[in-house]
């Protein structure tokens, strides 16, 4: 299976406060990754960039619930110390590394809250990761229970990695996809917090933009082999949180700034 759900798999505890420190730092406007302005009604993150659009930020965050569809925590594992134990957790290691049959290494580490608002984020169109490279695996991970779909679950199509709706571009149209897909193929994942989707990166996914409330979510990308210029932006990791990583398991932060 290629995206599946594996149902209290972290602690919600751990995730609960998580949450919380997210909460704090979205109302207080701090330790949030600079936020690009909308372009067309559509935010692009840097890592898919087509086009060499210029870059501007948003400056004025007041009503950022309305004037961006989605905002990233900064540094996550230097923000969220508590964080650390759930991105190196033994069981989700064994589970990509069963998955993978390959030692994995962490391509990216995100905290994303999308907002129910008129405007997009990319990943809320369906698309295929880095144009669709066989490695990657993501683990997807709700910091909010997400029984509806307007709670904006996680989507995929299954085995549009064999059978691929194009070569030629990575994001589509709903209406593209309905028509080269039959209905069954559609799956939206829901799970309530503590529960953890493993998905291939180069099947066709998306997020679905909540309109019910807002949503927050725990991605982790984890690939075999990371060319060091394909990550532009290397997630931080304290050196005395790298110490503390068995010997085993360093693989996972190989592809880390340890500062
Ligand atoms: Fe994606």
């Amino acid at each position: 299976m290629h995206c599946y759900v594996k149902e209290n798999f972290l602690d919600r505890d751990v995730l609960k406060s998580i949450k919380t420190t997210v909460d704090w730092f979205i109302e207080e406007r701090i330790n949030l990754y600079p936020i690009r302005k909308v372009i067309d009604g559509r935010l692009v993150s840097l890592e898919y960039e087509e086009h060499n659009q210029p870059i501007e930020y948003l400056t004025d965050l007041s009503n950022l619930e309305q004037d961006t569809p989605s905002v990233r925590i900064e540094n996550p594992l230097l923000n969220i110390p508590e964080l650390v134990d759930v991105v190196f957790n033994k069981d989700l290691y064994n589970e990509i590394k069963t998955n993978f049959q390959l030692i994995p290494t962490i391509e990216y580490v995100k905290i994303v809250r999308h907002f129910p608002n008129k405007y997009l984020n990319m990943v809320n169109e369906w698309h295929y990761d880095n144009f669709g490279e066989k490695g990657i695996r993501v683990a997807v991970i709700y910091l909010d229970d997400i029984q509806n779909i307007e709670d904006g679950p996680y989507a995929c199509v299954e085995n549009s990695d064999k059978n691929k709706i194009s070569n030629e571009r990575s994001i589509f149209s709903d209406n593209e996809v309905e028509d080269y897909y039959n209905k069954e193929a559609f799956k939206p994942v829901f799970g309530n917090m503590g529960d953890v989707i493993f998905s291939k990166g180069n099947i066709l996914h998306k997020s679905i933009k909540p309109s019910a409330k807002e949503r927050t979510v725990l991605i982790i990308n984890f690939e075999t082999n990371i060319s060091p210029d394909r990550t532009k932006d290397k997630i931080k990791l304290n050196w005395q949180d790298w110490y503390k990583i068995p010997v085993g398991k360093k693989e996972l932060a190989y592809n880390m700034e340890i500062i």
